[in-house]
């Protein structure tokens, strides 16, 4: 694993990019619920124009319910096999960067496979900052929508601790000082 330190970045554009970076970037974004997955997706898809999936949406899509429905009918193992099964149709595409769900890495070995598939960038947001973030929006996440404020951060913490062995295997892990478009540029130009 890199962890990139962007003490002073040079700013970098997507021009500075060796120009067959964008048609070769496959990125996978892991890490808690609420580290910013899905807002970093967007961001780059804007800025690469490269196409950004997330798959939550995408088994939301297969299933036609949503994430909270599938855990409540189906269960979480149910979850688990539809989210590992819609991974895996990214084999055939060429460029992406995928926003995971927080669980996604630590299930039916997708962490290795991503790892054989693409870029794997661990966002890592402290659990202050997530629980901030989640105590606004926990309603639709089923694992989380029931908790008050004081057990959603021993929740956290303790699912972080849990998950870090998956979350460590990744390419690069981000923090929050480092979270920046030119780190993100800085890596996909890296690996193109
Ligand atoms: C989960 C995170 C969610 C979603 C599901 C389970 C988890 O995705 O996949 O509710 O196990 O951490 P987000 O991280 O996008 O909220």
């Amino acid at each position: 694993m890199t962890t990139i330190t962007a003490k002073k970045p040079t700013k970098a554009t997507s021009k500075d990019l060796p120009a067959d970076a964008k048609t070769q970037a496959k990125i996978f974004l892991i890490g808690m619920m609420g580290s910013g997955k899905s807002y970093w997706a967007d961001k780059l898809k804007k800025k690469l124009k490269v196409p950004a999936y997330d798959l939550d949406s995408l088994v939301e899509m297969m299933e036609e319910k949503s994430i909270k429905e599938i855990f409540e009918e189906d269960g979480e193992e149910y979850f688990r096999k539809a989210e590992a099964k819609m991974l895996r149709l990214f084999s055939e595409k060429k460029q992406f960067i995928v926003s995971c769900g927080g669980g996604t890495a630590c299930y039916n070995d997708n962490m290795k496979w991503m790892n054989k598939h693409g870029i794997t960038v661990w966002i890592d947001e402290p659990v202050e900052t997530l629980c901030e973030r989640l105590s606004k929006e926990k309603f639709h996440r089923p694992l989380i929508k029931d908790l008050d404020d004081q057990s959603l951060k021993s929740f956290l913490k303790k699912q972080l601790e849990e998950r870090t062995a998956f979350y460590d295997q990744c390419a690069y892990r981000l923090n929050s000082k480092e979270l920046s478009e030119t780190t993100f540029l800085k890596i996909i130009a890296s690996n193109a």
